[in-house]
């Protein structure tokens, strides 16, 4: 083979943020986004804007597991178009998706670190009784259920940020920690990290 020299990706800085329903990631997501002057992306939205239906919808035709289809799809676009457009980005997931199988070790490969925003099962149901919107949140017990089932996953996490308080409160935890603000792949090397309790 004739040698092409390797070109290293650039280094931009993604930053995911992850967590059940009702956890803050978007809300959060936002202001800690204009708060650093990246860009924000919200992955439910892009898979709305994709499908050009919502959330609802798509799960009432098409079900969960082609919601799950796109959803990773739309998760490797997002990160894709980060690094093409050397755009830093911080990127709230959708509630499932870091609980997929494959996809702690598919954001770890890829260098992104993900936050775990973590709040009080009270205060998850609380935020989400009020909203509507999310084809998952049926009832009090299959949603402690859900919660209880993805725990393990979110656990994988590289950080893990109490949300149970207001949205500036948490964004002033990360930038206290210093967890975003520096290339993704500096983020071990310079940060005392705080790893999710076992
Ligand atoms: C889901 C959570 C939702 C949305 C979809 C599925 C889940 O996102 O992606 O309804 O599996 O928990 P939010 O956590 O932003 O509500």
């Amino acid at each position: 083979m004739n040698s092409i020299p390797r070109v290293p990706l650039p280094r931009i800085p993604i930053v995911c943020l992850a967590g059940f329903m009702g956890s803050g990631k978007s809300t959060v997501g936002a202001r800690l986004a204009q708060h650093l002057g990246w860009r924000f992306v919200d992955l439910d939205e892009r898979i709305e804007a994709a499908s050009g239906i919502t959330i609802p919808q798509f799960f009432e035709r098409h079900g969960e597991p082609a919601f799950r289809q796109l959803e990773a799809d739309e998760l490797r676009a997002a990160l894709g178009r980060a690094v093409e457009q050397k755009e830093p980005t911080i990127l709230a997931l959708g509630g499932g998706t870091y609980a997929q199988p494959g996809a702690p070790e598919f954001l770890r490969n890829a260098g992104v670190p993900v936050i775990w925003l973590d709040a009080r099962i009270e205060v998850l149901l609380s935020r989400c009784m009020t909203m509507t919107g999310r084809p998952l949140f049926r009832d009090e017990a299959s949603f402690r259920a859900l919660h209880t089932q993805r725990i393990v996953s979110y656990q994988l996490a590289d950080f893990r940020v109490d949300s149970s308080g207001d949205a500036a409160a948490v964004v002033a935890e990360i930038l206290r920690r210093g967890i975003a603000g520096v290339p993704a792949a500096d983020l071990e090397a310079h940060l005392e990290l705080e790893k999710p309790k076992p």
